[in-house]
């Protein structure tokens, strides 16, 4: 595929996403209140987080830019690193469907290696307090669409286990790995075309001016 495919494969791959993997960097020196051990300064950690892809449904701009959404809680390793100043990058993988998919040459082995992943980079921004309450029950719709246990941390929820908030990872740089070398793209995806899709189109300046959007394209063995 193109790389411009290779984009909106990317994007859909964040589109059916639930969790990721989010690496962040522990401050350095540690604050005196940490639990962690000294020696993790500046380390980083990953950790599997739950996310959606919710940009879409937002009521207001900034509008559809593959900026996934997290229902953040202040106590998790995670957001506290990021409050402490810490970039983030989220990694997304398709490995779980490799039951679904074809061998890429015949007689060639069901390969996780084949299937693609991408790394997201960026910072987290939370959602402007009080969030709008428009803004507020879209993020709710989506979100529990994907994750209907979170109800139980909303924020401001009484009686819940800890705080939350609603934050954005805001895309800053993207790293692509296709599948395998000969066959896929490998490498990073070009920003504003990752900013510059939506499911059903993207705009005649972005990409091959084809106007597809990440509703154009299927990950391997996606069912329809
Ligand atoms: C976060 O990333 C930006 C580039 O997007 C960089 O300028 C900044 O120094 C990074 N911050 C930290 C704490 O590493
Ligand atoms: C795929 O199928 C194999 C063989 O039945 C099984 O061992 C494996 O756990 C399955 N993997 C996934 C991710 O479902
Ligand atoms: C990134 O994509 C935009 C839109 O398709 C294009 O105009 C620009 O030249 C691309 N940038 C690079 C560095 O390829």
């Amino acid at each position: 595929p193109s790389w411009f495919t290779s984009t909106l494969l990317a994007r859909r791959l964040l589109a059916l996403s639930t969790t990721g993997i989010a690496s962040t960097i522990f401050p350095s020196p540690l604050p005196s209140t940490s639990h962690a051990p000294p020696s993790v300064a500046g380390h980083s950690i990953s950790l599997t987080e739950y996310l959606a892809d919710c940009d879409a449904t937002l009521p207001n701009p900034p509008t559809e830019e593959g900026n996934p959404t997290f229902l953040a809680l202040r106590v998790a390793t995670t957001f506290r690193n990021t409050a402490s100043g810490s970039n983030i990058s989220l990694s997304l993988d398709w490995w779980s469907h490799i039951n679904d998919t074809a061998p890429v040459f015949p007689g060639f082995p069901l390969s996780q290696a084949g299937l693609p992943r991408a790394t997201l980079f960026g910072y987290i921004e939370p959602f402007e307090t009080p969030v709008p309450e428009e803004t507020e029950s879209a993020l709710k719709e989506c979100y529990l669409a994907k994750h209907p246990d979170a109800e139980v941390w909303l924020p401001g929820r009484e009686g819940a286990p800890h705080a939350s908030f609603w934050a954005r990872l805001v895309v800053t740089q993207v790293y692509w790995i296709g599948g395998f070398g000969g066959l896929q793209q490998i490498g990073w995806l070009n920003v504003t075309e990752w900013k510059g899709v939506s499911e059903t189109g993207s705009a005649v300046d972005i990409g091959d001016g084809s106007g597809r959007g990440w509703g154009d394209v299927r990950l391997p063995g996606e069912r329809e």
